[in-house]
C-alpha cells in the first residue's frame, strides 16, 4: 500500500526525536544557571527543560548544586549553581565560579545575581556591575567562548529602587564587555513581573513568577545555542 504525503512527512518528522545534539568538541551544549536561591529553588529550570524537550533540544545542565524541589513533579536536569544567599561581590572575592568552573565548563551561562548584594548590605550599583564584570572575564577564561546571559532581575519590593538602579545599569555592562566570539545578551526578568509573581516572602517567585523567568531565558538560551551551531558550522 502506498503512504500518502501526509503519513510519509508525519513519519519524516516523528524520526528525529532530537534535532538539536548539538555538541561542542564531543560533548553535548553545557548550559550553566548561575545565581542564588531565585535559581536554586526556582522551578523556572524545569520550565526551561521540558521546552528544551518539546523543541528537540538536547541540552546538559552544568553545575555543582543538585535542585530539590519537586517542581509539580516535571522532570528535568537538576544540576545548577544556585547558591541562596550569595552576594555576586563574594561570589568574586572568593574567586568561587573559577572553581565552579573548573568542575564543569560550561557553553552557555545565565546569571541572575545582585539580589542579595541589595538586600543584605545594600552594596552600591557600581560595585555590582563591576562583580559582574570580573564573573564575565572568568566565564571566558575558563570558556573564551561562552555565551553569556545577564538577567536584569526580577523585583525585590523591600528595595526596589535599588534593584532599578542595578538594572537600568546592566545594558551599559554587557554592551562594554560583548564581543563576537563570546556574546553577551540580556534579558529584563524585571519587566512585568508582578508581586502575584513572587511569593509571600516577596524575594522568590512564585508558580507564575517561574513560568515568566522560563518564558524571558528560554528565546535567549535557543539563541545562545544556534549562535553555537553557526560557529561549529553545523
Ligand atoms: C511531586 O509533585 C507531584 C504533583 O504535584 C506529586 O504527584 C508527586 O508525588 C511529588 N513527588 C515527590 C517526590 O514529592
Ligand atoms: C552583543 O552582540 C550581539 C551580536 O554578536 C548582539 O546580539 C547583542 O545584542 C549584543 N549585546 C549587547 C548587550 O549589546
Ligand atoms: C506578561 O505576563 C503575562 C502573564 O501574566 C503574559 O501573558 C504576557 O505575555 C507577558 N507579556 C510580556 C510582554 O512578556
Amino acid at each position: 500500500m502506498k503512504l500518502s504525503w501526509v503519513s510519509m512527512i508525519a513519519r519524516l518528522l516523528s524520526c528525529c526525536p532530537n534535532l538539536h545534539t548539538y555538541k561542542v568538541q564531543g560533548t553535548k551544549v553545557r548550559w550553566m544557571p548561575l545565581g542564588d536561591s531565585i535559581t536554586d529553588y526556582g522551578c523556572w529550570r524545569a520550565w526551561i527543560w521540558q521546552r528544551f524537550q518539546k523543541d528537540g533540544y538536547d541540552i546538559d545542565l552544568v553545575g555543582g548544586e543538585k535542585a530539590g524541589e519537586n517542581c509539580s513533579g516535571l522532570a528535568f536536569d537538576r544540576d545548577h549553581e544556585g547558591h541562596p544567599g550569595f552576594l555576586a561581590i563574594d561570589i568574586v572575592s572568593k574567586s568561587q565560579l573559577v572553581g565552579w568552573l573548573k568542575a564543569n565548563p560550561a557553553d552557555i551561562i545565565t546569571v541572575h545575581l545582585g539580589t542579595n548584594d541589595i538586600y543584605q548590605r545594600n552594596i552600591k550599583t557600581t560595585d555590582i556591575t563591576t562583580a559582574l564584570g570580573t564573573l564575565i572575564d572568568q566565564m571566558r577564561t575558563s570558556n573564551p567562548a561562552t555565551r553569556i546571559i545577564v538577567a536584569q532581575i526580577i523585583p525585590l519590593p523591600a528595595k526596589d529602587k535599588q534593584v532599578q538602579e542595578l538594572n537600568s545599569a546592566i545594558p551599559a555592562l554587557a554592551a562594554s564587555k560583548n564581543s563576537t566570539v563570546s556574546p553577551v545578551w540580556v534579558v529584563n526578568q524585571w519587566t512585568n513581573f508582578t508581586t502575584a509573581d513572587l511569593g509571600s516572602d516577596r524575594i522568590h517567585p512564585s508558580a507564575s513568577g517561574d513560568i515568566k523567568i522560563a518564558d524571558k531565558f528560554y528565546p535567549a538560551l535557543v539563541r545562545a545555542i544556534s549562535s553555537i551551531e553557526k560557529q561549529e558550522g553545523r
